[in-house]
């Protein structure tokens, strides 16, 4: 059975809390968005897509129970409670995407001249049960085409990769993104290895990432992030594989901090350096990197290990979540579920898509 970060059922909704793993596997309810922005913000429930699947679907299930007859009053309750779970997590574009769009979509819904609120409550709760499916659609597209074209491009078979943070079944609605590249690569028995970073200070890598790995008997080692460079020059990586939790039109993209510093150490080792994205981490309004909103958080995921300060009292602490890679170290390109583009090509093909799926 493939891992799930998010167990759903028209009424019920629960996630896989991921503060416990890989010790202990415990799914909690969301039965409420104001839930559902606490397991976000808390991250129990993380990675770009699974924040904007969780928080819609959380909405779903909150119509099935929720009491409101008039429709314009559940208009603006639907409205607000996705103005709401916007303000969850910044960075990652995915669930304020997905909010505008469901938005729009209610707008539209409610002045069909035979609209309900039964028929909106129905819409919107299929729309988010649409998301659920489609993000586990496009994750397989991202890894078979992302992993038709490192066979393509990349010398030295069978490949290695190196990634960072949590890509895989726990960060989406499941195969996931970078790490599903991997598992394409290694259903076709293509993949030599993978370097897993640890991923300080939140550890995605050491909790999350390698936990897949075991899980999925995919041959692994783990590194710190510190060992990156060395691992370049001397384990034979053929290429970089990152996720992404937002792609700006000039390819400049946000993902988990250090994926910045692999980029350049990539460049150095003239390893190419992918990112892996559905189309939903695609923000195309803003023009570079400079305008993307980088989330802090607290002091503790630094200065603290399971609980326990180990740093001098009285230290300051920075702790950005994310950074921006900029396009030019995006030398491979950026695999999409529409296909694999480079940073400058993105914004024309995913602007076509569009227009011939008519949004
Ligand atoms: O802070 P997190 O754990 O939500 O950050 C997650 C990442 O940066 C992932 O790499 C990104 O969201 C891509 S997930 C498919």
């Amino acid at each position: 059975m493939s891992l799930e970060s998010v167990r759903y059922s028209r009424g019920s909704l629960a996630v896989l809390n991921q503060l416990l793993l890989p010790h202990e596997s415990r799914y909690e309810p969301v039965a409420s968005v104001k839930e559902a922005w606490e397991v976000i913000r808390s991250m129990k429930v993380r990675g770009a897509p699974a924040i904007a699947i969780v928080g819609c679907l959380s909405l779903a299930v909150e119509l099935e129970s929720n009491e409101v007859k008039e429709k314009d009053q559940l208009v603006m309750f639907i409205l607000e409670s996705l103005e709401f779970l916007v303000t969850s997590r910044p960075t990652a574009v995915n669930m304020a995407k997905a909010a505008e769009q469901l938005s729009a979509f209610v707008h539209q819904e409610a002045v069909r001249a035979n609209a309900t609120s039964e028929s909106i409550r129905k819409s919107v709760i299929e729309w988010a049960e649409d998301l659920l499916r489609k993000d586990v659609e496009d994750n397989k597209k991202i890894g078979d085409c992302g992993a038709q074209h490192l066979l393509q491009k990349v010398p030295g078979h069978p490949i290695t990769i190196l990634t960072h943070c949590n890509t895989g079944s726990l960060a989406t609605a499941g195969y996931g993104t970078a790490l599903g590249v991997i598992r394409s690569l290694h259903s076709m028995g293509r993949l030599a290895h993978v370097y897993c970073t640890e991923t300080r200070p939140y550890n995605q890598g050491a909790r999350l990432t390698a936990y897949e790995l075991v899980y999925e008997k995919i041959p692994a080692t783990l590194i710190a992030d510190s060992m990156a460079s060395i691992a370049m020059k001397e384990k034979g990586v053929s290429a970089v594989v990152v996720g992404a939790d937002r792609v700006v039109a000039n390819g400049d993209t946000a993902n988990k901090v250090g994926t910045y510093q692999l980029a350049i150490a990539a460049k150095h080792h003239g390893i190419p350096f992918y990112v892996a994205a559905p189309s939903t981490s695609c923000d195309l309004r803003l023009a570079d990197g400079g305008h993307i909103v980088i989330e802090e958080r607290p002091s503790q995921e630094l200065t603290d290990v399971n609980g326990k300060r180990i740093t001098a009292q009285g230290i300051g602490v920075w702790n950005p979540a994310f950074d921006v890679t900029p396009c030019d170290l995006i030398t491979g390109g950026i695999i999409t579920e529409h296909g694999v583009f480079s940073p400058q090509e993105l914004q024309a093909a995913l602007t076509k898509v569009m227009k011939e799926e008519g949004k």
